[in-house]
């Protein structure tokens, strides 16, 4: 029946108009790319030229802009309002890095389905979410705003992110699209330096870019974003083969892709299109059926209809797949349905929320080091809290961070003075994020040495990590580490709490201070969430989705690497090794301590031998051996011994969340079958290969134990 009505439609729709819903502007809110040509979208709108819109926002606005759309144009077709929801709408929850990081599929879900129903009522219909583009190299601004460098886990928060916001009845009204982006290879660019070039194997392409994607689209994302980089010499945005043929008719997506910004644009820089017109065609023909912000479509698809360069039913298609999303989300129903100032006040920051975005901070947070400081006792008398990002609002909350405001964080010094009323809380800054004055490092000392622990609050700001923002050193910014080590100087039992949106090299801070935190960029409630975990109401569980480097040097680094026909021996020279480094990183991907100590033992599996029709149980048990509860992250990782190509020293292929009290132990098991041996052969065939494979069990990918077993006929 919609199908019916859409085709109805389409009958009514001029050439114009039926361009008009290929075109998406933004808003006169807050804008996140370069303006290509000022227009008045709400002139546009009248005239039935524009489809969606990005950046407009709140419950009011958007009805306002929506009536224009519904009640002055000839149509009455109304628009599809875009934002980017990245992590959290107005409740802010950790980076998603972080929010990764707890390896909490249920509670990484919970997350986006909290930011749809607050992006829903005021008035979203579609976010620019999830980033599923794997990320290896740190120096990229944006693995802020990914799952880090795994492609089996990465696969998994796709999948979880885009359940959340699109709920199980996308148009119920508090369910949002999901788009998944930026399709594709967007975290491969060379040096890690945003937007620059991708020049990548179809191995490592398919490999590891891809299946994020083909992830997302099983979990029945309904859009995609193409990227803004080049693959292989081709911009993604001009890709066919990558859009048309493999997304659409290969993999059979039936939703629509949007650019990204002005894309279509920058194929002229890239130096693959002379003009617009050549841009549009080459996007066009690839597929790419919304154009964000270029404004070529509208300028020239009637030109290249009118020269048979594209086809009416290409264009009748696109219309067809943004349509259809309308109907879904239930706009031709009633288009003002999510435009209700009403629920738009009661669901905003509603407290249920700002618990759920508590637990999630807290789920998130990564014990790097601990040497006997955390949990620190309740009945500490004196508690100096120290650092630039201490008594922060404006930083916790990270880039990407929608309709959230800093004065609503609860920064880390609030949430330590709420949770220690009877303790004396002393504040210090100590230093700013970047600049070289250490003009507070007096006071701070002096703080620091009336206490009875000290806690130190550093890392980097919002702005340094997110689209645009590549940093080529990564160590703290400013003079955060000479106050970190002047503080540590006075051997107090010191904490490092480090907030951040990407892996750091701190080093000299894990050979030196005695525990470290990572928090991340933990978002509207990061406050509490710190102080529960460092007084031990919250035991940590996360664990890195990604490598922590020891130097920008090792860069990429990452643990699935190749093992290369020279490994490292330490003794020959030889090898592949830095003269001046280790190979491994500081902190292995899956790492990430706890209050309590777990022993693994008794690892077993089935049966030595497995057919490709076979399942292969493999058994662990998991003891908590420490004073505390607390829950382990139980990492399961294969190797294929020799293959038809090369293959990863490790492959992580399950994941188990176990909580267990003190003392309490469990029986972990883990199910392999052939599709979790498969890789793409030296023909590019997705097949497991009969041989010798490794399965190896631990708490991180680089403490594990081992076992063999063989896939035979
Ligand atoms: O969604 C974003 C994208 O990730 C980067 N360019 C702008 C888009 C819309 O804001």
């Amino acid at each position: 029946a919609t199908e019916h009505k859409i085709d109805s439609l389409l009958k009514l729709m001029t050439l114009d108009e039926k361009i008009g819903q290929l075109n998406q502007l933004t808003g006169d809110g807050e804008v996140t790319g370069p303006i290509t040509l000022a227009v008045s979208y709400q002139d546009a709108i009248r005239k039935g030229q524009v489809g969606s819109m990005l950046n407009v926002n709140g419950a009011a606005y958007t009805l306002k802009i929506q009536k224009i759309a519904v009640e002055e144009s000839r149509l009455g077709i109304p628009l599809i309002f875009g934002y980017d929801v990245i992590h959290g709408y107005k409740t802010i929850f950790p980076v998603p890095l972080g929010d990764a990081a707890s390896f909490d599929l249920e509670s990484i879900e919970k997350g986006a389905r909290v930011a749809a129903i607050e992006a829903a009522a005021s008035g979203q219909h579609w976010t620019f979410a999830p980033m599923v583009d794997i990320a290896r190299d740190p120096r990229w601004g944006r693995v802020m705003e990914g799952a880090g460098e795994d492609t089996y886990y990465g696969s998994l928060v796709a999948a979880a992110r885009v359940k959340g916001f699109q709920g199980n009845n996308l148009g119920d009204g508090t369910t949002i699209l999901a788009c998944a982006k930026h399709f594709v290879a967007y975290g491969a660019a060379m040096s890690g330096r945003d937007y620059n070039t991708v020049d990548i194997s179809e191995r490592t392409l398919y490999e590891v870019y891809l299946p994020p994607f083909k992830a997302a689209l099983d979990a029945g994302v309904a859009t995609f974003m193409s990227s803004f980089n080049e693959l292989n010499g081709v911009p993604v945005t001009g890709n066919k083969e990558m859009i048309h043929d493999l997304l659409k008719q290969k993999w059979g997506f039936d939703g629509f892709v949007v650019s990204d910004w002005a894309s279509i644009m920058e194929m002229l820089p890239h130096g693959i299109a002379a003009n617009q017109y050549e841009a549009s065609e080459m996007a066009m023909n690839a597929g790419i059926d919304m154009d964000m912000e270029a404004h070529f479509y509208t300028a020239e698809l009637p030109k290249l209809l009118k020269d048979g360069k594209i086809t009416e039913a290409q264009i009748n298609e696109s219309v067809k797949r943004i349509l259809r999303l309308k109907y879904k989300l239930g706009l031709f129903e009633d288009p003002y349905r999510y435009c209700d100032t009403a629920r738009e006040k009661k669901e905003l920051l509603n407290p249920r929320y700002l618990d759920i975005a508590r637990d999630a901070a807290r789920k998130s947070m990564v014990l790097l080091k601990n040497d006997n400081v955390l949990p620190i006792s309740k009945s500490v008398k004196t508690i100096a809290v120290i650092g630039p990002m201490a008594d922060n609002q404006d930083d916790l909350i990270g880039t990407w961070s929608a309709r959230g405001e800093a004065k609503d964080v609860v920064s880390m010094l609030t949430g330590i003075k709420d949770k220690m009323p009877n303790s004396s809380v002393i504040y210090a800054k100590g230093c700013e994020i970047s600049g070289d004055s250490k003009a507070g490092f007096a006071q701070a000392l002096a703080a620091a040495r009336r206490a009875d622990v000290v806690v130190v609050a550093v890392g980097e700001a919002a702005m340094m990590s997110g689209e645009a923002l590549s940093r080529a050193y990564l160590d703290l910014p400013g003079v955060q580490r000479d106050l970190v080590l002047a503080l540590n100087e006075l051997h107090k039992p010191m904490v490092v709490v480090v907030m951040n949106g990407r892996p750091l090299t701190l080093e000299w801070m894990d050979q030196q201070v005695p525990s470290i935190l990572e928090a991340w960029l933990p978002g509207t409630m990061g406050g509490p969430a710190i102080a529960d975990v460092l007084f031990g109401d919250y035991n940590p569980s996360g664990k890195l989705p990604m490598t922590f480097p020891r130097s920008t040097g090792q860069i990429p680094l990452f643990y699935n690497h190749k093992n290369t026909g020279r490994p490292r021996i330490d003794s020959v020279r030889y090898t592949s090794k830095y003269i001046d480094s280790p190979n491994t990183p500081l902190y292995p991907f899956g790492y990430g301590l706890s209050y309590t100590t777990f022993n693994y033992s008794n690892f077993r599996i089935n049966r030595p031998t497995m057919g490709m029709k076979d399942t292969l149980t493999v058994t662990v048990n998991v003891k908590n051996t420490g004073k505390y509860d607390g829950t382990e992250i139980v990492q399961l990782y294969i190797r294929d011994m020799v293959g038809s190509v090369t293959r990863p020293v490790k492959e992580l292929k399950g994941i188990r969340k176990v909580a267990l009290r003190a003392g309490e132990d469990a029986v972990v098991v883990f199910k392999l079958t052939a599709s979790d041996l498969a890789f793409y052969n030296r023909n590019m065939e997705f097949k497991a290969e009969y041989g010798d494979f490794k399965v190896f069990i631990g708490s991180s990918s680089a403490e594990v134990q081992e076992l063999g077993f063989r896939l035979a006929q």
